[in-house]
């Protein structure tokens, strides 16, 4: 087999790496000139006139109130569990995320505890919480992977049961919308990422959405020292502030960001259309009630019907340089620093087991041509047919 994925290889090899994800970047021009005023004010950092427009102009777009910048998403995930004063006990999360979400309850003393995840969404099963909910549990820690929300409702309502925060990871889901409204509305605060490979990025960046003014305000505070004026500092705060030249990068990608979303949308249909039919490559539906912003392309892989493991399509796709991401594997129950827990046993998280061992995120980007994309589902079907055929023999 290995002598005929050799000649796919061959065949399909594209010159240039297609990358699993890449920045749609604002013409160079436009961007000095909107940092062009820094040089004269040097006002650099620090709650500058760029950084006010831009949270206010994220809060139009998004369609949410008492938003927060951040230097990144993890900051704003600390300072989102430390303004909601969860400093101690247990928190429920996922163990199929970016290793930043559990971190986040590790640096602020808190002890993670994964539950399983639902086969259809990926997020966090609603039915699988309540086993996991002691006297030592203050919160649950839910991701809206690849900006697919969680099954929101239920969540609160177990958390109202129980007297718990919901704080949702929303790293993924810039411009989401949830049964009509931004999905950053729901639960107690939630925390976007802005990083290079998020479809909308201000390099490094992040935003906290807070649940009222006043729990902005301690945002606020937390996110600059805890300096409230300049002879007093009311509370341990940490640097979390977004610089004006990220703040001039955001405010021209946001002019851009509905294109940004609208060809992912083309890209994710036609990958869609052309991976449908291969046996043993499956698709997520699209989520019921949501207005999508394509951000990811995950695929899950059925080795006995695809005739190679996620692993092996993974290595063939990057000699044909096509670089995919397993994007979450490993676990984060199976890092060493988590893997000792009770909850990170393997027999506790089947479903997340099985997506980390099979998902695969194909390249999705704004700029990504139509007819790389189908360059790409070509070499997985042929991939397919090579595969299959040795695996009958
Ligand atoms: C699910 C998730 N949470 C948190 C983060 C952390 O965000 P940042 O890189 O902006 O710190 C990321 C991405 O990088 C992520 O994918």
């Amino acid at each position: 087999m290995r002598s005929s994925l050799q000649t796919i290889i061959g065949k399909y090899r594209l010159e240039e790496p297609v990358f699993v994800a890449r920045p749609t970047m604002p013409p160079f021009d436009r961007f000095t000139e909107r940092v062009r005023p820094l040089w004269e004010s040097r006002w650099l950092t620090n709650q500058g006139c760029l950084h006010g427009e831009l949270e206010k102009r994220l809060e139009e777009y998004l369609g949410v109130e008492n938003l927060s910048l951040f230097c990144n998403g993890t900051i704003a995930l600390l300072v989102a569990l430390q303004s909601l004063r969860i400093h101690n006990g247990e928190v429920i999360t996922t163990p199929f995320t970016f290793a930043a979400t559990p971190h986040v309850l590790h640096w602020n003393g808190v002890t993670p505890v994964f539950s399983d995840i639902d086969p259809q969404t990926l997020n966090l099963d609603p039915g699988r919480i309540e086993q996991h909910i002691n006297s030592n549990t203050r919160a649950i820690l839910a991701v809206h992977v690849y900006g697919r929300p969680c099954d929101v409702d239920a969540l609160q309502s177990i958390a109202d049961r129980h007297g718990l925060a919901v704080i949702y990871d929303a790293a993924h889901a810039f411009g989401v919308r949830y049964k009509g409204k931004s999905v950053l509305t729901y639960g107690d605060a939630s925390v976007l990422s802005f990083h290079a490979t998020k479809l909308y990025t201000t390099m490094e960046g992040g935003a906290l959405v807070a649940s009222s003014a006043r729990h902005k305000e301690r945002v606020d505070f937390l996110k600059n020292f805890g300096i409230a004026d300049e002879e007093m500092v009311i509370g341990p705060g940490i640097n979390g502030k977004l610089n004006e030249m990220q703040a001039a990068f955001g405010l021209l990608q946001l002019e851009t960001v509905d294109i940004e979303i609208e060809n992912r949308g083309e890209i994710s249909a036609l990958y869609r259309e052309r991976l449908a039919s291969i046996p043993g490559i499956s698709l997520f539906a699209q989520p019921p009630e949501t207005l999508p912003n394509n951000a990811y392309f995950p695929v899950l892989v059925d080795e006995g019907k695809f005739g190679l493991c996620r692993d092996g399509l993974h290595a063939v796709l990057r000699e044909c340089n096509i670089i995919t991401r397993k994007y979450f594997h490993p676990l984060c129950s199976h890092y060493p620093c988590y893997s000792a827990l009770p909850s990170s046993r393997p027999e506790n998280l089947p479903v997340a087991e099985d997506a980390a061992a099979r998902v695969l995120c194909m390249p999705i980007y704004g700029t990504l041509q139509l007819e790389t994309v189908d360059r790409i589902c070509a070499v997985i079907e042929a991939i397919h047919k090579e595969s299959g055929k040795s695996q009958s023999l």
